[in-house]
């Protein structure tokens, strides 16, 4: 592996840095309930920030960029409040779905790890607006949020870069909320999008021989084992040109582990690419042993 992985690391803005420093002192001094309804309340209030800064920042600057970056932009703005992940995760999907369907990779779009849909959303989107034909989505999530992390997620008592730990449920989007948004809000079409609801460990080894050629495989699981599943079941599907997205690439200590292992175990020659957040991915070269 051609490693450049040590520049994709996670630097928190000043909100970040603040956040970090006033949480756990709210925390300490208020009731569990009250601090979960503050603590929703200015999550709440954060993602409405960033999507209205980015939207004044992109609608006021459209005059001076081509149709493919007003496009992106305008489905960021639509996707922002369905997305853990940030404008540059979506943006990040976008870029990665129009570069293959530039080169012609062949192949489906996966994602392991969709909780409301936003990144979901956004690469079935950016298929069915930049490819010739939408492509076939497989969208895997327990649909009950994220299990417990495991030994091999933790340095000492932290499994990753949070402002506060991610415990057994969080992350929740069921799967009735990303029906919504995928097939009433922006009415994709039902024959090309298949959500799978279970854990990991059952669905991803159930469906490596059904699906065929991958595109685009985006792990956004966060801990190790649900990164290292996925990539071990379903890598070899990848078409070569095809890419990957470790969405927690450096905000959750498992992911880097499970993605680390897995390419210098196969030897994969490759190199991983920042998404901007801490987020990395990588193309599959054309000449695989795997
Ligand atoms: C950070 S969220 C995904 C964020 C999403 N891509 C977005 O745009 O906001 C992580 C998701 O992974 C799912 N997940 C993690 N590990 C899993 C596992 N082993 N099996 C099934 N789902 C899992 C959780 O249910 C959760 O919805």
């Amino acid at each position: 592996m051609k490693a450049q992985n040590d520049e994709i690391n996670y630097k928190p803005g000043l909100v970040g840095r603040f956040a970090r420093i006033i949480i756990p002192v709210l925390q300490n001094f208020l009731t569990p309930s009250l601090f979960k309804r503050v603590y929703d309340n200015l999550y709440w209030l954060n993602k409405r920030r960033i999507w209205l800064s980015y939207s004044l920042a992109t609608k006021t600057t459209a005059l001076f960029k081509d149709d493919e970056v007003k496009t992106k932009q305008a489905f960021t703005r639509k996707l922002l409040p369905y997305t853990m992940g940030g404008w540059k995760a979506l943006e990040n999907a976008f870029d990665v779905v129009s570069l293959v369907e530039k080169n012609s990779v062949p192949g489906i779009i996966v994602e392991c790890g969709v909780a409301e849909g936003g990144t979901a959303a956004m690469m079935a989107l950016t298929s069915r607006t930049l490819g010739e034909e939408s492509r076939d989505c497989w969208f895997f999530d327990s649909y009950e949020g994220l299990p417990e992390p495991t030994v091999e997620d933790y340095q000492g008592a932290k499994a990753g870069e949070y402002v506060q730990p991610l415990a057994e449920g969080s992350c929740l989007g069921t799967i009735e909320q990303v029906s919504e948004l995928l097939f009433d809000k922006l009415q994709l079409p039902k024959s090309k999008i298949t959500l799978v609801k279970g854990w990991f460990q059952d669905t991803v080894p159930l469906h490596k021989d059904k699906l065929g050629n991958i595109a685009v495989l985006r792990l956004d699981g966060d801990w190790y084992e649900s990164t290292k599943i996925p990539l071990e079941n379903f890598y070899p599907n990848i078409s070569p040109g095809g890419c990957v997205i470790i969405d927690d690439y450096a905000t959750c200590f498992g992911s880097k582990k499970a993605t680390d292992e897995f390419i210098e175990n196969n030897k994969i020659d490759t190199f991983l690419r920042p998404d901007g957040r801490g987020g990395a991915w990588f193309v599959k070269p054309t000449q695989s042993q795997n």
